[in-house]
């Protein structure tokens, strides 16, 4: 941190306008260690808060529990109490510096879990709790060999973004603090563990394995997976963690991470992280990727076979920059990291693939923030960058706002200041704030000072974050190979016949925009021509084969099999963005009854994550 402070102090004394040098330096700011109130977090690290983590657990797949002891380092600030999040663990002892202490486990509530309420003294060093998880845990998905890949031996996985750490490990749940960590995970012998951390290579024949992640990391980032793993790299410093069965796919399918790496780094400064590994995870892995540090988690859903998808690893790699290396203060600024690793993950997608590519990415998502505003609107101020989140789950935010309009917002920035000094300007944001936390409201000051103020730029910054909807001013983008996708399936339909010869070397993206953009009017007969000539209803690309089951049940086409498919395709995959979309489609068009009957076949195999969503939006009691 030290580095940075001196960097930033260095900078702003060599570059500062008048402005900035009447101000106090930014960097007595960032040292002075004050925590801003995050309504999804009991701790209070303010008086007293964790600096390293030491954990010691055992995996016991028998009983699907995770058992063992988090030690941590403490500062603390003349406080008698250390607070802790926890939910549904059970703890079994504290101690202060080696002796047990008096705790209690307050008021339980249904989001956040219950604080563990720890006494220490003044001068305490180090806090060790005894716990165990429970079966209630919702980061944990422990999945039986069937569900796996190869079929020979269970899986565990956990996911902690946003407030699901605390339900594998007590742990001051907030995404402004920082902890390095040390872990010792054992686990039955012939599995591999795997952490956001420095990482094995080779299953150990004892099942005992040890960590080290030495950079400071916010706690939704702590992550373990354990399963017959193999690892195969692309380079010295990236590579592909799966199931055997998997493995050369996956290396295959990723094969260009190591160019990702480098058009990031080009573009926004030093990888910061030494190690860049995906792991390939089994389909009921609720997100696309998660960027767990040097070790992205990654559905398969992704592998397609041609790389068609990968922008999800440009995205993920993308938050070792924003998220990671600067990361939201509370999720309320949730659109900090995600807005500004959607423009990054298009900006190294140009780098790499050039900008008619990038620009379908873009327009895909911003048709995603059409629909989505169109979703919200009777609640418009869910269309706030900056959101209250408080009393809410911070799941709510997670959704096409934070992602499209952020992006938009960037974007739109971006041409207005032109795109070298909006490069410097985010290189340097990244450079200055690396290691640290900001809130919305200090990227405003921090934009305004360093890029709007300097260069004379005059931007409705406020609006577009601080108010609902879209401004005027939005960046327009344009794709011609979309154009030319819409006006080919007008052909297909008017012409009642199909030319496959107009589809030659379509890309993914050229497919998904066709399949979304049925004209009104459009029936269950014109898609069973399309089927017949395309073969969408058992499409091999993920992406594809989703938006076309959504149009089938949007327009009551169930030919060539598609409902059987859509049946597989909710029980196998348990991505959340997909069947999210494919549950809301049968709601839309009053099938509840037949999404619930899939539902119940496809639930035992969901995350807790994805089962919770899917819970409230069909009415359904476990
Ligand atoms: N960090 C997110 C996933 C996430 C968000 C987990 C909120 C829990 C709460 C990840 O980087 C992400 O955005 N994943 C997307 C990928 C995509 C936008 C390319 C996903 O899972 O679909
Ligand atoms: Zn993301």
């Amino acid at each position: 941190m030290t580095k940075y402070t001196l960097l930033l102090t260095l900078i702003v004394l060599t570059f500062s306008c008048k402005k900035d040098a009447e101000k106090p330096l930014e960097s007595t700011e960032k040292t002075s260690s004050k925590y801003v109130e995050d309504a999804h977090s009991y701790a209070q690290p303010n008086k007293a808060v964790v600096t390293h983590l030491n954990l010691n657990i055992g995996v016991d797949f028998d009983n699907q529990v995770i058992e063992g002891q988090a030690n941590y380092d403490i500062e603390s600030r003349a406080s008698s109490k250390l607070i802790l999040d926890t939910k549904y663990l059970e703890i079994h002892e504290v101690e202060a510096d080696g002796k047990p202490t008096y705790f209690e486990l307050g008021d339980f509530d249904e989001q956040l879990g219950s604080p563990l309420i720890i006494e220490i003294s003044e001068d305490t060093k180090q806090v060790t709790v005894h716990y165990s998880t429970t079966e209630k845990t919702e980061a944990l998905q422990w999945l039986n060999p069937q569900q796996t890949a190869d079929k020979q031996h269970p899986f565990l996985f956990t996911q902690g973004q946003a407030i699901l750490t605390r339900t594998w490990i007590p742990i001051q749940d907030s995404p402004q603090i920082r902890i390095t960590y040390d872990a010792k995970v054992k686990v039955p012998s012939g599995l591999m563990a795997v952490m956001s951390a420095e990482n094995p290579k080779e299953i150990v024949a004892n099942g005992k394995y040890e960590f080290k992640m030495q950079q400071p990391i916010s706690p939704y980032l702590m992550a373990l997976a354990v399963g017959d793993l193999a690892y195969k790299a692309v380079n010295d410093r990236t590579g592909v963690y799966a199931e055997k069965s998997m493995i050369d796919k996956a290396h295959a399918e990723f094969s260009d991470m190591e160019k990702m790496v480098v058009a990031a780094e080009n573009l926004y400064g030093d990888y910061d992280w030494e190690q860049f590994d995906v792991i390939v995870l089994p389909p009921s892995f609720p997100f696309g990727g998660m960027e767990n540090p040097r070790l992205t988690f990654a559905t398969p859903t992704v592998i397609a076979g041609d790389k068609s998808l990968t922008s999800l690893i440009a995205h993920e790699l993308a938050h070792s920059w924003s998220g990671n290396l600067v990361t939201n203060a509370t999720w309320n600024d949730f659109w900090l990291n995600e807005g500004f690793t959607v423009y990054f993950e298009i900006r190294i997608m140009e780098a790499l693939y050039g900008v008619e590519r990038a620009n379908m990415i873009a327009l895909i998502g911003r048709q995603d923030l059409t629909e989505e505003i169109e979703a919200f609107r009777e609640t418009p101020e869910m269309t706030k960058l900056k959101l209250d989140l408080s009393d809410k789950n911070p799941d709510d935010g997670m959704n096409s706002i934070a992602y499209d309009k952020g992006y938009l917002f960037l974007r739109t920035l971006e041409e207005k200041v032109g795109r070298d000094k909006f490069d410097a300007f985010l290189k340097q944001y990244f450079k200055s704030h690396a290691f640290s936390t900001i809130t919305t409201e200090a990227f405003v000051d921090y934009l305004n000072t360093h890029l709007l103020e300097p260069n004379e730029v005059d931007f409705n910054v406020n609006e577009w974050i601080y108010e609902p909807g879209i401004p005027e001013n939005q960046a327009v983008i344009t794709s011609d190979k979309f154009e030319n996708a819409e006006q080919t399936l007008q052909t297909f339909i008017s012409e009642k016949s199909i030319d496959t010869s107009l589809t030659t070397n379509w890309t993914t993206q050229e497919w998904v925009h066709f399949i979304r953009n049925f004209p009104e009017g459009m029936t269950a007969e014109d898609m069973k021509r399309l089927d017949d000539a395309f073969d969408f209803t058992h499409s091999k690309n993920s992406h594809i084969a989703m938006v076309w089951y959504e149009q089938a049940i949007n327009l009551d086409y169930h030919d060539n099999g598609v409902d059987r498919e859509i049946e597989d395709f909710l029980i196998r995959v348990g991505r959340r963005w997909y069947v999210s979309t494919l549950y809301k489609a049968f709601k839309r068009h009053d099938k509840v009854d037949e999404a619930l009957a899939i539902y119940k076949k496809a639930r035992p195999n969901y995350h807790s994550v994805t089962a919770n969503t899917i819970d409230d939006l069909l009415g359904f009691k476990s």
